[in-house]
């Protein structure tokens, strides 16, 4: 199993809608897919239209280092894709991580847990940075990145990359996408332009696409809904690239 985690410290930049949009085209090759929704904001459970709730919070998920949370799994309305839904009670995970003893350990073995279950986990991790992201960086193989590219939005990219070369954690595993991108704006185009030639990002970006905002009225992933639309072969490209450059 692969687990690849939609991260940013920044709030607002596309992790959700990379995670359910890419998620759900790993499910259409014939993956099983397991999507796991840390975000108490439930943005997520809520594209797939499932309730919020994990039996005991995941404070007891990470107790038990992965017993019981079969329990919690959901399927979604797509074959092969399923959904550990949020919970309100995720808004404590860093103090829960905090106060777990080897924490990073026990969210290993969670994961390990889903081992031979699942060929891919995408977590859609709530946007900051404290004890809950540095456990994500610890078990996930990859941190995929959303970036809009402007000045705000590239620091946060900077923030990560620097946090992984202090906390010995190998950047390598950083994969940096943009996102919202409007090419009709100076900055976008000049951001794209820089950071392309330090090859830091990948090629492909998702545009500023009302498909994308279309989501929330659909409640599905663009590729499901307007299967031919731009925003679904955006998506599409994303995903090869992602999937060739890191191999998984
Ligand atoms: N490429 C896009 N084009 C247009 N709108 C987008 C695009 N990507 C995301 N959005 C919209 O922007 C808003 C934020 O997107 P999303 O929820 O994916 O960001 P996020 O990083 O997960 O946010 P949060 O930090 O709050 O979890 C949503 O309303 C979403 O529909
Ligand atoms: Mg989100």
């Amino acid at each position: 199993m692969t687990t690849v985690a939609l991260y940013n410290i920044k709030g607002g930049v596309g992790k959700t809608a990379g995670c359910v949009n890419l998620a759900y085209l790993a499910a259409e090759e014939g993956k099983n897919v397991l999507i796991w929704d840390l975000d108490p904001q439930g943005s997520a459970s809520f594209y797939f239209s499932v309730e919020p709730g994990i039996k005991g919070g995941v404070r007891k998920l990470l107790a038990q280092e992965g017993s019981g949370l079969e329990n919690s799994i959901r399927p979604t309305a797509y074959e092969q894709l399923y959904l550990l839904p949020a919970d309100f009670s995720n808004r404590y995970l860093d103090v829960v991580i905090e106060e777990t003893k080897q924490a990073k350990k026990k969210m290993k073995a969670l994961l390990a847990s889903l081992q031979g279950r699942f060929d891919y986990l995408f977590i859609d991790c709530p946007p900051g940075i404290g004890p809950l992201s540095e456990a994500i960086f610890a078990a996930a193989d990859f941190v995929v990145l959303p970036s809009i590219p402007t000045t705000l939005s590239i620091r946060t990219y900077e923030m990560a990359l620097a946090f992984f070369e202090e906390n010995n954690l190998d950047p390598a595993r950083i994969v940096a996408y943009f996102s919202m991108v409007d090419i009709r704006k100076n900055l976008h185009n000049e951001t794209l332009a820089k950071y392309y030639k330090n090859k830091q990002f990948l090629r492909n970006y998702i545009p500023y696409l009302s498909t994308v905002e279309k989501m929330g009225s659909h409640l599905a992933p663009v590729a499901a809904f307007a299967p031919s639309s731009y925003a679904a072969q955006c998506y599409r490209d994303l995903w090869k690239e992602l999937k060739k450059k890191t191999g998984i």
